[in-house]
C-alpha cells in the first residue's frame, strides 16, 4: 500500500483500532520516507460509510454519568472522554485527506502528520488508562463528535471552521485549568501527557487556520467574515461559550478581531 487515499480508505472504512493506528504511523512513515503516492483514483464514498467499533457504546452528552475528576473513577472516566476525543480526531484527520481532494500535496502532508500525531495521543493516554485498570471501550463515550464532520462533508470551508478552527481550538482554552488541577494534585504523569498533546493540538488548529485562509485567498471571499459566517451557519446556539485563551488561538492563527468576535455575547 503506498498511496495516501487507499490508506485513508483503510482506515475509514474499517473498525479494528490497533490495525488504524499502525496503518496511520506506517502511511506517515512512508510519506517521509519519500514513497508515498497521492494518485486520486481511489474513488471517495459517501461519509455514511464510515465505520466506528462498536465499543464504546456511544451517548448523548446528558446521558454521560457525571463524576468528580479527581476521584479514581473520575479520572479514568476523563481520561476515556479524552481517548475517545483523539480516537474520532484520529478519522477527522483521515478524513479531511480523503474526501476533499485536488488540494496542494503540502495540505496532505500537513493532515497526515496530523493524523500520526493523533494516533499517539490515543496510544499514550490508552496506555495511562490502562494503569488505571480500564480500556479504551470499557466505558460509555459522547456520541457526537462526529456529527461535525457529518455536517460538513461537502465543504472543506465549512470543515475547517468547524473541526480545527473550532472543536480543536476548544481543546487550548480548556486543557491548560485541567493540567493546573492536575499539578495541584501532584499528579505528575497526567501533566506531562496533557502537556504534550496541547503543545501539538496549537499546531493542528494553526494548520487549519493556514489553509482555512488559503482557501479564502484561492477563492476571493474574504477570510474573517467568512468564518463568521460558517460558525454562525454550523455551529449550534450561534457560536462556542469563552473564555477563549487568546494567547494560544494567537499563536494558532486567529486574528484579534476573530477573538474579538467570539467574546462578544450573541
Ligand atoms: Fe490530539
Ligand atoms: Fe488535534
Amino acid at each position: 500500500m503506498k498511496n495516501l487515499f487507499t490508506y485513508a480508505a483503510a482506515c475509514l472504512h474499517n473498525t479494528a483500532i490497533d490495525e488504524k493506528l499502525a496503518l496511520t504511523h506506517d502511511a506517515w512513515h512512508t510519506l517521509t520516507n519519500g514513497e508515498l503516492t497521492f494518485s486520486e483514483d481511489v474513488p471517495v464514498l459517501a461519509i455514511t460509510e464510515v465505520r466506528f467499533p462498536n465499543k464504546p457504546v456511544l451517548l448523548a452528552p446528558r446521558d454521560m454519568p457525571k463524576r468528580k475528576m479527581t476521584s479514581p473513577e473520575g479520572k479514568a472516566a476523563f481520561f476515556h472522554a479524552i481517548a475517545h476525543v483523539e480516537f474520532v480526531a484520529i478519522y477527522l484527520a483521515w478524513d479531511i485527506i480523503y474526501r476533499f481532494r485536488g488540494m496542494p500535496p503540502q495540505f496532505y502532508q500537513d493532515w497526515l502528520q496530523v493524523a500520526d500525531e493523533e494516533a499517539q495521543h490515543f496510544e499514550l493516554i490508552r496506555t495511562h488508562l490502562q494503569t488505571m485498570g480500564v480500556d479504551y471501550g470499557d466505558l460509555p463515550a459522547h456520541g457526537g463528535l462526529w456529527d461535525h464532520a457529518k455536517d460538513t462533508a461537502h465543504d472543506l470551508l465549512a470543515r475547517l471552521a468547524m473541526v480545527p478552527r473550532c472543536m480543536e481550538a476548544r481543546g487550548l482554552d480548556v486543557t491548560p485549568a485541567i493540567i493546573e488541577k492536575f499539578n495541584s494534585i501532584g499528579d505528575k504523569a497526567s501533566v506531562a501527557l496533557l502537556t504534550r498533546i496541547l503543545t501539538d493540538e496549537v499546531g493542528h488548529v494553526e494548520r487549519g487556520s493556514y489553509w482555512f485562509k488559503q482557501l479564502c485567498q484561492q477563492q476571493g471571499v474574504e477570510a474573517e467574515a467568512k468564518y463568521q459566517q460558517l460558525i454562525k451557519q454550523y455551529y449550534i446556539g450561534g457560536k462556542p461559550k469563552g473564555p477563549f485563551n487568546r494567547e494560544m488561538r494567537i499563536i494558532a492563527g486567529f486574528s484579534n478581531a476573530e477573538l474579538d468576535w467570539l467574546e462578544t455575547p450573541p
